[in-house]
């Protein structure tokens, strides 16, 4: 079987991606999946020097670009289309995308989120749990609806909260949820590109 066409977007430093580079490398034949491009709102992040050298395409969508949101999100999802994606990874990508994107890509965008969702969606998750006094917490990866944050989960990891954490205002708590984060991200990335998947209303079902 041809292994699924990954487009991954991100918005930062890239680690997640960087996983998932590595562990396509590490067995080019056997994951199932290759990125075809990795895509960005902003220009200049360490994210796309990681796929700069891997030797995978990138390319630049920022909002300020363009007249509306909406025109950013069509032109974000023409960018995508056009390298004609099986799956979807928002890796860190730190932008809600619209109504086009999802149309186009409902069903198959993926996100990861660093906190145990339902709770503390949104931008903030690490800093809203240790604000709320959780001692668990963690990362969630689901597929993208129209909500923040909302879509179906295909996968969580449980992090620990210590103590320190409250004093320094979550650095080291998100160190640790990305930790677990990357290798989630690798094992449901490729499970979903190996053995395909179903959404069932709320439930992911991979055979
Ligand atoms: C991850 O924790 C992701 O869930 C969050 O931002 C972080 C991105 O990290 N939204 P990286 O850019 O993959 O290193």
């Amino acid at each position: 079987m041809a292994a699924a066409r990954l487009v991954v977007l991100v918005s930062g430093s890239g680690t997640n991606l960087q996983a998932l580079l590595d562990a396509i490398a590490a067995d080019p034949d056997g994951f199932g999946a290759q990125i075809v491009a990795v895509g960005a709102d902003r220009a200049g992040i360490a994210g796309l020097e990681r796929a700069e050298r891997a030797g995978v395409p990138t390319f630049v969508c920022r909002v300020q670009d363009f007249a509306t949101r909406d025109e950013w999100d069509a032109a974000l999802a023409e960018a995508t289309a056009a390298y004609e994606p099986d799956l979807v990874v928002s890796a860190g990508f730190m932008k809600i995308v619209g109504k086009e994107f999802l149309a186009r890509f409902g069903g198959r965008f993926v996100n990861t989120h660093p906190a145990l969702l339902p709770s503390f969606p949104g931008a903030h998750g690490v800093r809203d749990a240790l604000a709320y006094g959780v001692r668990v917490t963690g990362c969630t990866v689901h597929f993208v609806d129209d909500g923040v944050d909302t879509g179906p989960i295909i996968a969580q990891g449980v992090v620990e909260v210590r103590d320190e954490d409250y004093a320094d205002g979550g650095d080291a708590l998100h160190e640790r949820i990305k930790e677990v984060e990357r290798r989630l991200l690798v094992d449901v990335v490729g499970r979903l590109a190996r053995n395909g998947y179903r959404i069932e209303g709320r439930k992911v079902i991979i055979p």
